[in-house]
């Protein structure tokens, strides 16, 4: 099949979360199974410089409601995928991230910025520019190409449309002039199109349109048709059941790999497990913490906002460090968690290392060097730091919702015994409940060594590579298709 995969982040190019690292991945695990998966991305400023080694090359320059744009290709780096790259100076070569300025202001001109990407994606599927190049299958990804499938719904040759979900709380809502301004068909102001409690969803674009909508874990795809994750789509999520399903997200296993990983101290693999207390020394010589291999070593990274859970964390920790932990945050966003963290380091000086930012290098020495790994939140579509934990021999501490409730196993009497246990799961959504969780596992690191290895190992030989779920996109791929010419045949 011939893959269009559309996204507003691919890593290396631009990444605020656990988006860029799929869109990177999965086009090329569908690649390594025979099809071809291009991918497209805006070119926000340095993009075009940062792929510039790998080639570049001018593919087509035109004008699209009064913007003018060229497409560049390129090349996933390591692989053979094409990468197109959407060249807009005047809505993409800006400082800050892709979604908001230095400040954290969002865009104001963030629905002429996507829906120009969903334009392009659009056209470019159906081979517009004259590329030579059709795609079977458009798969679109999150907010940001939500009005994809809606463009393409009615259009008689289009190609079958996919549209995944990473989170559902990111909606891309915006005041009805937007709608408007965005010249759309006005009979999609509508609560059954993209009109939601009077405002612009561009999620409902793909949620009402796709042929197939799919969410990045099977425990996600259930959680979303309920009023507690659903957040407010519950009812046309229930609605579309019979198209919407799970694929559980998979990691780059060349990537993140602690037997060759350039970052860390050591490398290690399951059957050197003692070098991992290299990289625990190294870390701790890093962020100026204790050098003590008998300090459990407490770590966590992600965006702080409040689907992480970081209140939670904060909340339990001033225990956990009074009994002898020490801790490490690498991560950024809301400033009321920063503050409350750089709190918290005030009052424990020594054991607690606050690192604010976005660090890639840390992040992999966090995972390789901590003990046990803090994912408290509130709710995970997948989540990817507990399948990194998981490989780096660093049991996750976790909240059983989403992907992490389908990739930790939590360590009871059965699962301890059966050899299947792999981390530690609570239920409740609060501080008490993960400092008690937390406290299990460090005991367990403390009393019983031989115990805690098995589960690492269990961890680091689990499969959490694309195989299995690249497969799964390709039986949807048909499926998809193979309703689409069903119906144009009708
Ligand atoms: P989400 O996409 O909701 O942020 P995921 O767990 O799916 O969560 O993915 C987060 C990704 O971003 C991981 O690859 C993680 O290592 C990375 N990450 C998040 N914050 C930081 C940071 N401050 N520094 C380095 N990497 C980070
Ligand atoms: C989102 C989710 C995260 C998921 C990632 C990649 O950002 O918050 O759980 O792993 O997308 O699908």
């Amino acid at each position: 099949m011939r893959i269009l995969f559309v996204s507003s982040e691919v890593f290396p190019f631009a990444k605020t979360g656990g988006l860029a690292d799929v869109s990177a991945s999965l086009p090329r695990a569908l690649q390594a199974i025979g099809h071809q998966v291009n991918v497209l991305m805006p070119a926000y400023r340095g993009v075009l410089a940062a792929a510039q080694p790998l080639g570049v090359r001018l593919r087509h320059a035109t004008e699209i409601d009064g913007h003018g744009l060229r497409l560049f290709e390129s090349r996933l780096p390591g692989s053979r995928n094409k990468l197109w790259l959407l060249d807009c100076p005047a809505l993409f070569d800006r400082a800050g991230n892709p979604y908001h300025n230095e400040s954290g202001h969002d865009w104001p001109d963030n629905p002429v910025r996507f829906a120009l990407l969903c334009r392009v994606a659009a056209l470019l599927a159906c081979d517009a520019f004259g590329l030579g190049w059709q795609a079977d299958v458009l798969h679109c990804n999150d907010w940001q190409t939500g009005l994809v499938p809606l463009l393409l719904h009615e259009q008689a040759a289009r190609p079958a449309v996919v549209f995944t979900i990473h989170n559902l709380a990111y909606q891309g809502l915006f005041p009805e002039s937007a709608f408007h301004a965005l010249r759309l068909p006005a009979r999609h102001w509508h609560p059954d199109a993209l009109e939601f409690h009077g405002q612009m969803s561009f999620i409902k674009g793909g949620i009402v349109f796709a042929d197939r909508v799919t969410t990045v874990s099977p425990t996600y795809a259930a959680e979303i048709r309920t009023a507690a994750f659903g957040c407010g789509l519950e009812g046309l999520l229930q609605h579309r059941s019979a198209v919407l399903s799970g694929i559980l997200n998979g990691i780059d296993t060349s990537v993140w790999n602690p037997l060759r990983d350039p970052a860390l101290a050591q490398g290690f693999g399951a059957t050197s497990l003692t070098e991992k207390r290299v990289n625990k020394r190294a870390i701790q010589s890093e962020l100026g913490l204790a050098e003590d291999a008998d300090s459990v070593l407490l770590g966590s990274i992600g965006r702080l906002a409040e689907q992480k859970g970081v209140d939670l964390i904060a909340g339990a920790l001033p225990a956990l460090l009074r009994g002898g932990a020490q801790f490490v945050l690498l991560g950024s966003g809301d400033s009321r968690y920063e503050q409350a963290l750089a709190e918290l380091s005030l009052a424990f000086p020594g054991r607690v290392a606050l690192r604010l930012g976005y660090d890639e290098g840390l992040a992999h020495r966090i995972e390789a060097g901590a003990d046990i790994f803090l994912m408290p939140s509130r709710f995970e579509p997948c989540g990817l730091n507990q399948m990194y934990s998981l490989r780096y021999g660093t049991l996750p501490v976790v909240h059983g919702v989403g992907g992490l409730a389908d990739t930790v196993v939590d360590a009871c009497e059965a699962s301890m015994k059966d050899g299947s246990a792999t981390g530690f799961v609570f239920h409740e959504p609060s501080a008490a409940a993960l400092g008690e969780c937390a406290l299990r596992a460090i005991t367990l690191w403390r009393e019983n060594p031989e115990a805690w290895a098995r589960m690492q190992v269990r961890g680091m030989r689990t499969d959490f590579s694309w195989r299995a779920s690249a497969r799964a996109y390709e039986d949807l791929y048909a499926a998809a298709l193979a309703q689409l010419h069903a119906a144009r045949c009708a």
